[in-house]
């Protein structure tokens, strides 16, 4: 009996090792850290239940049959993120580059299924050379069936990938079909095809990080949500992210008490709006003096900054932020913001988390580059997303809310649930200044006239009271008392039930 509790003893420690002390303290030198390193800070201590820790590959060919690894390079179970299960799988670069094979494509197919099955978040943790190349379409076999529970999981756990090492070729697409993508910066890096084929290709002359780093996919490509300087700082933001979330489709978010009482009054807020219309204010201030104890964890926060969109808590409760950002592009909602916002509003709207939605917009922004890019599809999108949402949403226009871009923002049209203005709110279909270009434009000659005009047309228009006579907002409210006003809201809104009609799918325009 001894004997054979020692052999476990001996297999396990052969499996927790990985590719060998040596090649773990090159994962060191790197800066990155081992793959049950990560698992250690991202799960609550000795919560973590390991499976799999035996399973190795099967083939045979290229002398691979002599080099087995216990665990074949990916790190799979499940373990408690303050208190909360999840299920996790950590590729291990230290065994054949954390690359893909049949049988840690199976391990990872295993968490997934089960996290599907018992309704708790999957997150990876993605560091692999890609497909095991000594496999060749048993590996690609892999990778699809984990691109299908992917596709199976999304909408119905939240799915979160860490990206901290290579994720190349068709190997991104598993991330990309996951909720959200932290990465790390200058350890981590995706793309579809590296630098080597680019420079081929389109004689581009690239690097990694250029082409495909954590900097490169939050900034420029809207790909990855958030960089980090470190595994440490990641995996810790990754803890903080999980807690604002449920852990599946049919619950609600988990609730934290908080001391912040739901009335405290922002005297700030009754100046935030410059007197100036053209001058920006930061959109931020309003976020955080409105979360419960400021905090606010905010998402893409380098890409599309003309919009906001993040979690924070109001009495203990999850809620979705929608913000334009007056700092940015004046607010204007444009490709990427529609992009960014819609796919937010529709992650809040699967896991019912309910939608605050601050309005200050211009209007859509206008250009060839928007035009040809397709502004009339990917404006659609954030329409599309807050039309189709059924989770409570309540909405605040704090200064401009013109022409199309209303409709959009969660208007009252959109079945928004409590539409409420500030008083510097104004509701119309454009500025005055362009509204009496165009109807007065035989008198542009006279700029008395014109003068007198664009006051007229401000003094009709540039307020919340023409939407509030026909109910389109239910009430102008007091700068100061907005968290109030919308704590109440949302409380009242708890037990909202809502469906769209039956469908297979909706069409959204992708
Ligand atoms: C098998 C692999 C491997 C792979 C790395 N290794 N990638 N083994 N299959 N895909 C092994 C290496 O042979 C090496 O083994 C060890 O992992 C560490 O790799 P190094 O090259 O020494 O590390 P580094 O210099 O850090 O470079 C990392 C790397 C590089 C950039 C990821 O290894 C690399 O370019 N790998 C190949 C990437 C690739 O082309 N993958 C297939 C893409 S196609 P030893 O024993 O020498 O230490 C694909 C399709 C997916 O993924 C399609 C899905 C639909």
């Amino acid at each position: 009996m001894k004997d054979v509790i020692r052999q476990l003893e001996e297999k396990r420690e052969a499996a927790r090792l990985g590719g060998g002390q040596r090649r773990i303290e090159a994962q060191h030198a790197k800066g990155k850290l081992s793959a049950r390193e990560r698992i250690e800070l991202l799960l609550d201590p000795g919560s973590f239940e390991e499976y799999d820790m035996f399973v190795e590959h099967r083939c045979a060919d290229f002398g691979m049959a002599a080099t087995t690894v216990p665990g074949d390079g990916v790190v799979t179970g499940w373990g408690t993120i303050n208190g909360r299960a999840v299920f996790v799988f950590s590729q291990d670069f230290t065994v054949f580059g954390g690359s893909l094979s049949e049988a840690h494509a199976e391990k990872i197919c295993k968490v997934m299924d089960q996290a599907i099955k018992v309704g708790a978040p999957i997150i990876g943790l993605n560091d692999s050379g890609g497909a095991r190349i000594q496999e060749g379409v048993a590996s690609l076999a892999g990778y699809a069936e984990v691109f299908q529970r992917n596709v199976m999981a999304s909408g119905v756990v939240p799915q979160l990938s860490l990206v901290m090492g290579p994720c190349a070729g068709g190997a991104v697409y598993s991330p990309a079909m996951t909720d959200f993508i932290f990465m790390v910066k200058d350890s981590s890096y995706m793309f579809v095809t590296g630098p080597d084929v680019v420079k081929t290709v389109t004689h581009e002359q690239v690097t990694h990080e250029t082409l495909g780093g954590a900097v490169t996919h939050t900034t420029k490509s809207g790909v990855a949500d958030l960089a980090f300087d470190n595994d440490v700082e990641a995996i810790e933001e990754a803890r903080r992210f999980i807690d604002f979330l449920p852990a599946n489709n049919r619950q609600k978010p988990p609730v934290r008490p908080t001391d912040d009482p739901i009335d405290r009054a922002e005297p700030s807020l009754d100046t935030l709006i410059p007197a100036n219309p053209n001058k920006p204010y930061d959109m931020r201030e309003l976020i955080l003096k409105v979360m419960d104890e400021g905090d606010f964890f905010e998402i893409q926060r380098n890409y599309a900054k003309n919009i906001i969109v993040g979690l924070g808590r109001i009495q203990g409760s999850t809620v979705g932020v929608v913000a334009n950002q007056p700092m940015v592009l004046a607010g204007c909602l444009d490709i990427d913001a529609s992009r960014k916002a819609g796919r937010f509003v529709r992650f809040c709207d699967c896991f019912n988390i309910p939608i605050l939605t601050f309005v200050d917009v211009p209007g859509f922004l206008p250009g060839t580059a928007q035009e040809y890019g397709g502004i009339i599809k990917h404006g659609s999108k954030l329409l599309f997303a807050f039309a189709e949402a059924t989770v409570p949403k309540v909405t605040v226009i704090t200064r401009k809310a013109y022409g199309g871009a209303y409709d959009v923002m969660s208007s009252k049209h959109l079945r928004g649930d409590v539409n409420y203005a500030w008083p510097t709110a104004e509701i119309a279909v454009m500025g005055p200044k362009g509204a009496v270009e165009i109807i007065f434009r035989a008198e542009m000659g006279d700029p008395a006239k014109i003068e007198a005009r664009t006051e007229e047309y401000r003094r009709k228009f540039a307020n919340p009271f023409v939407a509030g006579h026909r109910g389109f907002i239910d009430d102008v409210i007091m700068p100061h008392s907005t968290r109030r006003r919308v704590a109440r809201s949302l409380a009242m809104l708890r037990d909202k039930a809502m469906d769209n009609p039956w469908k297979k799918h909706d069409n959204i325009p992708l």
